[in-house]
């Protein structure tokens, strides 16, 4: 998959000097979590093919232009940085794919009408997991499957996690793609009844 990122020449410091809501561009960088996340997508199609999904805190829209390589019927990719709404459409087009952009907060409104909420690396902060744990379970109870690759940063909701893959490979900012990390894809569910950890690393 082709994606425009951020690089040495790739003029996004004299972009942010013109904007002063310039904000952090978590848009140009790969992260752990979404390379998971669309590695999975990539390599078992039948999660998505058909349907229509939501990529919750899209970035670079990595996750959502994999759901529509591998068949989504539509892929709706949410980012409150307006930056990453431009970015994502730069993306789409660059891999062949249609995206429905939405910038804004979909943890601030009802479920939208989908059939699978995708959530690649959203738990590195703390009130925002929270936020994002709460909308996650208004999702299941309107039988919204939810998936979510991360690679187990502090707040992810562990209780609610179950295992389904491994995908060894850089975080965050490596550039050089030294540093493998136990990036991992989740799907979410109902707290387990022993309360405990379910799963150790
Ligand atoms: C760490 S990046 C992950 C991007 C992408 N999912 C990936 O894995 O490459 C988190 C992204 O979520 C966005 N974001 C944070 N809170 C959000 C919210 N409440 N609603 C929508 N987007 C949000 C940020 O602007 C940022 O682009």
């Amino acid at each position: 998959m082709l994606l425009h990122h951020a690089g040495p020449r790739s003029g996004l410091s004299r972009l942010a000097e013109r904007d002063e809501d310039f904000g952090t561009p978590y848009w140009a960088y790969d992260w752990g979590g979404g390379l998971a996340l669309a590695r999975h997508i990539l390599d078992n199609p039948e999660i998505v093919v058909g349907r229509r999904v939501l990529d919750l805190g899209a970035g670079s829209g990595i996750v959502a232009i994999a759901a529509m390589r591998a068949g989504a019927e539509e892929a709706i990719a949410a980012d409150t940085d307006p930056y990453a709404i431009a970015a994502i459409d730069l993306n789409a087009s660059a891999n062949g794919v249609a995206i429905v952009p939405f910038r804004g907060d979909p943890t601030a409104a009802p479920p939208p009408a989908v059939d699978l909420v995708l959530v690649g690396d959203l738990f590195y902060d703390r009130s925002l997991a929270e936020r994002v744990t709460i909308f996650l379970e208004q999702c299941l109870a309107s039988n919204i499957e939810v998936l979510i690759g991360d690679p187990w940063r502090a707040f992810l909701p562990r209780t609610r996690l179950q295992l389904l893959a491994d995908y060894p490979g850089p975080d965050f900012g490596d550039i050089n793609r030294f540093e493998q990390r136990k990036n991992a894809v989740f799907s979410f569910g109902p707290v387990r009844r022993n309360g405990r950890q379910p799963l150790s690393f």
